[in-house]
């Protein structure tokens, strides 16, 4: 450090939560002290952390600085108050009266962005401190920088990825063991990586909560997460995954918020969470276990790649102290990151919206003129198709049938046709193909 950034008064970090983020964070604080100071221009100093059980013990934080009262760590005027508590409430009131009181926050929490980052921005706005939130979508992997300030020249057309460790983790065990769900579903359990409410990985709902935030930063749209469309993993059998194979695919939990564009339609974007089958050569397809990557294309830039560890302390940390350095250079030095971007306005449309294509596995009857009456109900409906697969003779016989790209409702309306025809005995399965150009 110069003379004059040894003389800078340190700044100041509170934080609220010390739980498998927060003590990586005040871990690598102590660790990484001497380089940090540099980054920065100022010694970074920890001065009360928030927890809720004040006896657990904690490696790495002093006893002093712990405390039971999170409004005292929020009132504390410190320079930056870090928020990995997680949760709505009290973290959203304890961010709000933080701001409110001059303090920079950063926070990991995507369940309280995703549901109303409409108010923190604005607290942030009117007391002129910033609000970084790298680490609530993808974990360790600069992501949310990169679209709000990287990109912030070109046009985002597109994002796309895997976000959620635990059903990327489920899903490779399925494919690569040919494992049921209910089996994985226990070994996720069992190695501790499910959310204390299971139901929010697979149910895609922390998927949905990272893809709304993607979506707001990359169409400059305000999109919460009620906007998303969202199903999880629960109906994904091992049949689905044998079939995806045998066809060259594979099963990924996906995220996707894409422009959509038409001439005769309103514009808009579409936000989604679900299952989805993407060709083995796609790079997502080789995202395994508990990674996560993200698919961004750009107008200018073209298609990008942001591919890392998505979830676990130290990976959390590094998110939370890149953020760190940020804002406390700003407290050194002046400025402010940026604020809400939803100039765009776009409406955020309904999944019938969307373009994807469909892979149908049907149960037919199998005499003379079925295929040809399939056929008819994917044209009636605008659809059309772009492989089928027979197998079987006899009373009973597969058909799998892959389309090309159409929206959403068309396709959709095939298959309630599909489902009242005398040919078909059963619609076995439908499912999103994404990734194919
Ligand atoms: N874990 C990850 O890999 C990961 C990745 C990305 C983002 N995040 C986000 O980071 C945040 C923290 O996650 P985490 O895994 O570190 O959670 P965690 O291990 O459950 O830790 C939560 C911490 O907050 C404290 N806390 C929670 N509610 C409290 C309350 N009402 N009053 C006082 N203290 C309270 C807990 O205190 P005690 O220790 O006394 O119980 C604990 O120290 C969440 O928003 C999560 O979504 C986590």
């Amino acid at each position: 450090m110069s003379e004059r950034d040894k003389s800078a008064p340190p700044i100041r970090i509170a934080m609220l939560g010390a739980g498998t983020v927060g003590s990586s964070i005040a871990r690598l604080l102590t660790r990484h002290q001497h380089d940090l100071a540099h980054r920065v221009g100022a010694n970074l100093e920890l001065i009360s952390v928030g927890v809720k059980d004040i006896n657990k013990p904690r490696e790495g934080i002093p006893q002093s600085l712990l405390t039971q009262d999170l409004e005292s760590v929020a009132l504390s005027r410190a320079d930056i108050v870090i928020e990995v508590m997680g949760g709505i409430e009290p973290a959203r009131t304890l961010i709000l009266a933080a701001m409110n009181a001059g303090s920079s926050v950063i926070t990991a929490n995507k369940a309280l962005m995703a549901e109303d980052g409409a108010a923190l921005y604005s607290a942030a706005e009117e007391s002129g401190v910033d609000l970084y939130f790298e680490a609530a979508v993808a974990g360790a992997i600069p992501l949310i920088r990169p679209l709000r300030e990287s990109l912030a020249g070109d046009r985002v057309t597109k994002v796309m990825g895997i976000v959620n460790g635990t059903t990327n983790f489920m899903l490779t065990k399925m494919d690569e063991e040919g494992a049921e769900y209910d089996e994985v579903f226990a070994e996720a359990d069992s190695l501790g990586y499910l959310e204390a409410d299971p139901s929010l990985d697979v149910d895609g709902i922390d998927a949905a909560a990272k893809a709304a935030i993607l979506a707001e930063l990359a169409f400059h749209t305000r999109v919460t997460l009620a906007d998303v469309y969202c199903e999880g993993i629960g109906s994904v059998t091992k049949a689905d995954i044998t079939a995806a194979r045998d066809m060259g695919f594979v099963i990924k939990l996906l995220a996707i918020a894409e422009l959509i564009s038409t001439d005769d339609l309103e514009d808009g974007i579409v936000v989604r969470v679900h299952p989805a089958m993407i060709p083995l050569n796609h790079p997502l397809a080789n995202v395994r276990g508990s990674f996560n990557a993200v698919f961004v294309h750009a107008e200018a830039a073209g298609e990008m790649m942001f591919y890392g560890r998505g979830a676990g302390g130290d990976p959390t940390a590094s998110a939370v102290l890149g953020d760190v350095v940020a804002a406390a250079r700003h407290r050194v030095l002046g400025g402010r990151g940026p604020g809400e971007s939803t100039y765009s306005g776009l409406k955020v449309l309904d999944i019938g919206r969307a373009e994807t294509r469909y892979y149908v596995n049907l149960d037919v009857r199998d005499r003379p003129g079925v295929l040809a009456q399939i056929a008819n109900a994917f044209a009636a409906n605008g659809v059309s198709i772009q492989v089928v697969r027979q197998d079987g003779h006899g009373y009973e016989a597969g058909l799998i049938v892959r389309t090309h790209r159409g929206s959403e409702a068309a396709l959709r309306a095939t298959v309630v046709q599909l489902e009242s025809m005398d040919e078909v005995r059963k619609v076995v399965g439908v499912m999103r193909v994404e990734g194919e150009e």
